[in-house]
């Protein structure tokens, strides 16, 4: 399974400020943005365009448009939210679904609370989600979306773990991730180290 780590300078700039502990929400939430364009624009780097004859004002041409469309953008709730609007903006026609899970505090393991998808057969579907740490989350939400039909699936984070990058390989061989970095390991408490902490509470200011 490819996993395709961003590499931009523009993109490494973003996600140390990200880091850092004394970056606060509302600059935090910029920051998610900037970054999510950056990876909407990686992560949409091959999907397939069409042939469309159009007339310039000088001439006619033949020009190209995207194929397959509306493509479809599935964030876990709630971080993954902070990954939305990224795709809304460059892409205008778009679908919107939610799966929405929660890890447990203690066991790290996630817990389905809702879900709401348009069709996927067919579509290009990106599940956004910033933090691949266990992988639980990623799985589970590429699980519902195959039971909904998707075939051509895509995970796009900010940070992904060893430990989560494997577990999606060994669910999911064929969906491809797209990260922004990858970091190097769990700690006791499945946070991932060097990580951002929780990215969640850092959007939301809880
Ligand atoms: C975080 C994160 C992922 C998940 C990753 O969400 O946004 O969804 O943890 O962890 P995993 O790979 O070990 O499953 P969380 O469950 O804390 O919920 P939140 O987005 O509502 O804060
Ligand atoms: N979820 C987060 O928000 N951060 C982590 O490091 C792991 C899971």
């Amino acid at each position: 399974m490819p996993v395709h780590v961003l590499d931009h300078p523009l993109a490494a700039h973003i996600l140390t400020h990200l880091r850092d502990k004394t970056t606060k929400p509302a600059t935090f939430r910029t920051l998610s943005y900037q970054l999510g364009l950056l990876l909407a624009i990686e992560a949409t780097a091959d999907i397939e365009t069409d042939d469309k004859r159009i007339e310039t004002p000088l001439e006619p041409m033949t020009a190209r448009v995207l194929a397959r469309v509306p493509l479809v953008v599935v964030p876990i709730l709630r971080a993954g939210l902070g990954m939305v609007q990224p795709f809304t903006d460059m892409f205008p026609d778009v679908s919107v679904g939610y799966v929405g899970l929660e890890r447990d505090h203690e066991t790290a393991k996630a817990r389905s609370y809702y879900c709401k998808l348009p069709p996927l057969a067919g579509r290009h579907v990106f599940i956004v989600d910033p933090m691949l740490a266990t992988g639980g989350s990623a799985v589970q939400a590429l699980d519902v979306v195959k039971q909904h039909g998707a075939t051509d699936l895509r995970l796009v984070c900010i940070v992904a773990a060893p430990e989560g990058v494997a577990e999606v390989e060994k669910h999911h061989p064929g969906a491809i991730i797209h990260t922004a970095a990858l970091d190097r390991e769990l700690n006791a408490r499945k946070y991932i180290l060097p990580g951002l902490g929780d990215f969640g509470d850092r959007l939301y200011g809880t």
